[in-house]
């Protein structure tokens, strides 16, 4: 019999809870004593995970009555949310668990859930590996968890739910809860690139763009909790085609200039971007909403056109490199970050140098780097040519050191200058100091007061550190 531990700890009291405009059904999880289960969720991968286990806790609390614990030894209910992006991503998965099986053993009740990609894409696996685990749920059927553990509660078996139900997912959540004067909010689902080392549209499905209207509306909700920063997110924001009430298609360029309108949402960020579909429109809305911050999230992967053809990435070094030339005319100083591949199949001294000299002519000010990691199921795993371990070590450690020097020379260029900076909170090395984020995304330390929290306040910046600047409030 499959542990569930329901029948013996927990019994389920059923009501109902208003929610911003939606009912849900309620279903408290409480013991006999009558104290609420507690929910832990850790989180792996890409701030749509982040999103997602937000959405996820938020959904548990509203209708199951469950409290949210940062200590998963308090915890009735752990939740993984899982990314399969790279290999070390996955096998943190595995080792992630077995520290979860020895809370399990102590506490037979502990129900075990794993979501997300990996999920996705291994749920057999887990299963088989891992047979403590009651629930698997991908990264499109959160929003059924309720019935997923419900189901372990009748069946006494394990709840498996991986499939891609279109945009159901956001019906299903309640409204979300701010946390801080920053909020994310997922504009789309999916993505049909199918750049072809890449694992995404495989775990997450094809593009779902969400409804413009539900979209203002949820960031109109969180700005009436205080939020002033938007970053609107997907694994392909360029391809956001949003129906509204009427039926009419709106692009992001539009979607921006809508949420600018919002009295009090003071600026807007959206990751992660597409070079090839980087619109002329979505460059032109860097000249009409100033609310757009002057940082763009660009993964380039590689400065070679061999490689960036055998990735299928759908645009030349040449192109990339015009589109932000384009940005800089319209925005001078614009800050520019990406992501890098190095090592993929058949990269040769000559491709790799071509990555470096990119770095040079676009003088990247903060970035991602990766070794390639062969992912099941995509057409980059058949591909000849493996680059070794050893050597793509090598590549990576150069390109980092580049990477570095540029983030170095940028964070240097700020000090002396005086940055708007919205104030998240107090520094965590020293909650006497605040901590803010300037329009280029950089984190800055300051001295200031907790009124301050959540507003714009601007600060001369003293000192640059490696990935943190220093500052003085201007008064
Ligand atoms: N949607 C984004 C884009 O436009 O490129 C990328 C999403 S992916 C989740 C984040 C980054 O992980 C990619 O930009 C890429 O650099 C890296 N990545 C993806 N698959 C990889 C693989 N098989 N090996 C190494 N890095 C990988
Ligand atoms: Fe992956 Fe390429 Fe989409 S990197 S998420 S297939 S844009």
């Amino acid at each position: 019999m499959h542990p569930a531990f329901l029948p013996e700890k927990f019994y389920v009291a059923r009501d109902t809870l208003a929610q911003g405009e939606k009912t849900l059904p309620k279903e408290s999880l409480k013991d006999s004593g009558g104290h609420s289960a507690k929910l832990y969720i850790e989180t792996q991968g890409c701030q749509m995970n982040v999103y997602d286990s937000k959405r996820l806790g938020e959904l548990l609390v509203a209708s199951q009555g469950v409290e949210i614990t940062h200590d998963p030894t308090q915890a009735d209910i752990l939740l993984l949310n899982t990314c399969s992006v790279r290999e070390k991503a996955q096998e943190k998965v595995f080792s992630e668990l077995g520290r979860f099986k020895k809370l399990k053993d102590q506490k037979k009740h502990l129900i075990i859930g794993v979501g997300g990609c990996v999920a996705s894409q291994e749920a057999e696996a887990i299963l088989k590996r891992a047979p403590y685990v009651d629930i698997i749920f991908g990264p499109q059927t959160v929003h059924r968890l309720p019935e997923l553990l419900n189901q372990i509660r009748l069946e006494k078996k394990a709840a498996v739910d991986v499939s891609f139900p279109e945009i159901e997912k956001f019906d299903s959540l309640p409204m979300p809860r701010a946390e801080g004067p920053t909020a994310f909010v997922t504009i789309i689902e999916g993505c049909n690139q199918y750049c072809s080392f890449c694992v995404v549209p495989y775990t997450r499905g094809i593009e779902v763009s969400r409804p413009f209207d539900d979209l203002i509306i949820e960031i109109a909700h969180l700005r009436k909790q205080g939020v002033r920063e938007v970053t609107l997110l997907g694994q392909n924001v360029n391809a956001y085609r949003g129906k509204t009430v009427d039926g009419r298609e709106v692009d992001l360029a539009e979607l921006i200039s809508v949420v600018a309108e919002i009295e009090g949402i003071e600026r807007i960020r959206y990751t992660t971007s597409h070079p090839a579909h980087f619109s002329n429109r979505l460059a032109l809305a860097y000249q009409e909403v100033p609310k757009l911050a002057s940082h763009i999230h660009l993964p380039v992967q590689s400065g070679s056109d061999r490689i960036l053809s055998l990735m299928k990435r759908n645009y030349t070094r040449a192109e990339y490199c015009s589109k932000i030339k384009t940005l800089r005319e319209i925005r001078p100083g614009m800050s520019v970050s990406s992501d890098f591949i190095v090592g993929f199949p058949g990269e040769t001294e000559e491709d790799f140098k071509a990555t470096l000299s990119l770095v040079e002519d676009i003088a990247f000010d903060q970035s991602f780097s990766f070794m390639y990691s062969p992912r099941r199921g995509t057409p980059a795993e058949r591909l000849p040519h493996p680059v070794p371990l050893l050597k793509k070590k090598q590549r990576l450690a150069i390109l980092q050191k580049r990477l570095e020097t540029f983030e170095r020379r940028m964070n240097e260029s700020m000090v002396g200058t005086c940055q708007s900076v919205l104030v998240e909170g107090p520094s965590k090395k020293d909650p006497v100091r605040l901590k803010g984020r300037t329009e280029n995304n950089r984190v800055v330390h300051f001295e200031g007061s907790p009124e301050q929290i959540g507003h714009f306040v601007t600060v001369e910046i003293v000192k640059a550190l490696r990935h943190s600047l220093q500052g003085n409030l201007n008064h």
